[in-house]
């Protein structure tokens, strides 16, 4: 009788998981998806870093763009830089600049409200914080303080699978480490929604999208699928940030 009910039970399962990805509804970045990094004080680089994509800064002005060697082009609504596939803009740009980036970073804060204000986490508290060695499953992650990822850890899930992590407090990655995926799980489709600062360590591997409440600092020779996404200030030192399509 029970294992008629535990057969019953493992094919309602199969129903379940066959009809939906898994994980949270996505988080919507809007035009905040056009840059791989974005800032409102400062961003600033160690070259020589290389960033596939635009970057955004606002409502600070180009002054605090530094260590990229901006050069502003004639219509004076951007500028490129050698380390920057894209473009980099600036709220001292030409019209209609500014606005754009003000709009922009509006989007990011919503995005981060959203993302930090989902309710009912599948996961509290896992780990005490702690996170290195563990296979993450889509869910909505909630920590009630900061989290380290003191080795390195795995997201598993498809392509369309998702992920929330919120982090009430800093976010600390270790030297020489590496967020894995596996399954197909995507960068675009893991949010990290931090309150305190984000550093990830030397040589590491980062996966996701970072929506910082304040800075992100990627230290020297870090490589990132994502997208950095700060209100405060982005620090990259020899750090290779490549967007997600
Ligand atoms: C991902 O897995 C879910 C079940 O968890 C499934 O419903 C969905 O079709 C899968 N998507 C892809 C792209 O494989
Ligand atoms: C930014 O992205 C939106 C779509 O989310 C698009 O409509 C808009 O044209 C983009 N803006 C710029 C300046 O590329």
């Amino acid at each position: 009788m029970s294992l008629i009910f535990a057969v019953i039970a493992l094919c309602l399962l199969a129903i379940s998981h066959s009809t939906y990805a898994a994980g949270p509804p996505v988080v919507n970045l809007r035009t905040a998806a056009n840059f791989t990094i974005l800032a409102a004080s400062g961003v600033s680089t160690v070259p020589a870093s290389a960033i596939t994509g635009n970057i955004g800064l606002s409502p600070a002005a180009s002054t605090f763009l530094t260590g990229f060697s901006p050069v502003l082009d004639s219509t004076g609504t951007f500028s490129k830089s050698t380390q920057v596939t894209g473009k980099l803009f600036a709220a001292s740009y030409t019209s209609p600049t500014p606005s754009i980036l003000t709009t922009t970073v509006l989007d990011m804060q919503t995005a981060y409200t959203d993302a930090s204000g989902r309710t009912l986490p599948n996961f509290l508290n896992l780990g005490t914080g702690e996170i290195g060695g563990r296979i993450l499953t889509p869910g909505l992650y909630k920590w009630t303080s900061g989290v380290t990822v003191s080795s390195s850890t795995t997201f598993s899930g498809n392509s369309s699978d998702t992920w929330i992590l919120q982090i009430a407090g800093t976010l600390t990655m270790a030297s020489a480490k590496t967020v894995i995926l596996t399954g197909g799980a995507t960068p675009a489709n893991i949010i990290w929604a931090v309150a305190g600062g984000v550093t990830i360590g030397t040589t590491s591997h980062f996966e996701g999208v970072i929506l910082g409440k304040t800075g992100i600092t990627l230290q020297t020779g870090v490589s990132m699928n994502g997208r950095a996404l700060a209100q405060t200030l982005v620090a990259l030192q020899k750090a290779t940030v490549v967007a997600p399509s």
